[in-house]
């Protein structure tokens, strides 16, 4: 099919993956994090299956795999990233046990009890977090583990400009106190919260852009879809720098 025949929201999903495919992480999150978070899971041998659930290119899978045995299947939405992520994984010499797929998370191809681990960086806002964390549950094993990051305040009340940002964004966006309770609800046990350091945003996360927006937006000059990507991702950072204090990914 041709770019004339694609409606607005195809063309703008090309672009954006487009734009998100040539920075190693496509949200917030470090080697460190991953790492820290992967400390309190204590279950996983070489026959451990783990699931990397918006896994985009695999900034952070490559990190679990060098880190654990068992296999992974990263899932993600995007062919673009997929490609990525098996590129990646070749390249490290992961392809026998890091395998990235095309497919939806609230479409899993996976077995009830078959999975030791679900992962999921910045991605289960897509189907909300209530909702991920009640449809993923069946695909556990007893005693399994999953370990998400999302987005969340850090405090009860904020400015106006910011809240309504969120709102408007995720409006499932919520204090961490309430996203435990809806994992317990669920019938998870809390094990660890940590909320990200800033570095995470800043230095992996919005730095790697800067240089990406110049390119991208040579490349498509005068596009205006472009351009209004450009400008949302850089009013993005500019609020994160304005209101870190209130806000934040916090891995639950
Ligand atoms: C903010 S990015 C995070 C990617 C990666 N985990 C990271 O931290 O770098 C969110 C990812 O979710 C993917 N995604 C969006 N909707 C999805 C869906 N319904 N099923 C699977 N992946 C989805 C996007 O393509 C994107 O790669």
């Amino acid at each position: 099919m041709s770019d004339e025949n694609k409606s607005i929201h195809e063309f703008d999903l090309k672009l954006i993956y487009e734009y998100y495919s040539t920075i190693e992480r496509q949200g917030p999150g470090s080697p460190e994090v991953t790492i820290k978070a992967l400390s309190f899971i204590d279950n996983l041998t070489n026959e451990s299956k783990i699931a990397d659930i918006g896994c985009g290119t695999g900034g952070q899978t490559m990190v679990i795999a060098n880190h654990t045995s068992g296999h992974i299947t990263g899932i993600d939405l995007s062919p673009i990233f997929i490609d990525l992520f098996n590129i990646n994984s070749q390249k490290l010499n992961l392809q026998n046990r890091v395998n990235g797929i095309v497919g939806s998370m609230d479409k899993l191809p996976f077995q009830n009890e078959e999975l030791d681990l679900i992962w999921s960086e910045g991605a289960i806002y897509n189907i909300g977090f209530e909702r991920g964390i009640n449809e993923w549950y069946k695909f556990l094993k007893k005693g399994a583990f999953l370990a998400v990051s999302e987005v969340s305040w850090f405090t009860e009340e904020r400015p106006v400009e910011i809240d309504e940002f969120w709102n408007n964004e995720y409006p499932e966006i919520d204090t961490i106190s309430n996203k435990v309770t809806q994992m317990e609800k669920t019938g998870y046990i809390p094990i660890a919260t940590f909320v990200l350091p800033e570095n995470c945003w800043t230095e992996h996360f919005y730095a790697p852009q800067v240089s990406a927006q110049e390119k991208f937006l040579q490349k498509y000059v005068g596009n205006k879809t472009a351009e209004e990507l450009v400008e949302n991702q850089r009013h993005e950072a500019e609020l994160y720098d304005k209101y870190k204090e209130f806000y934040g990914y916090v891995f639950i």
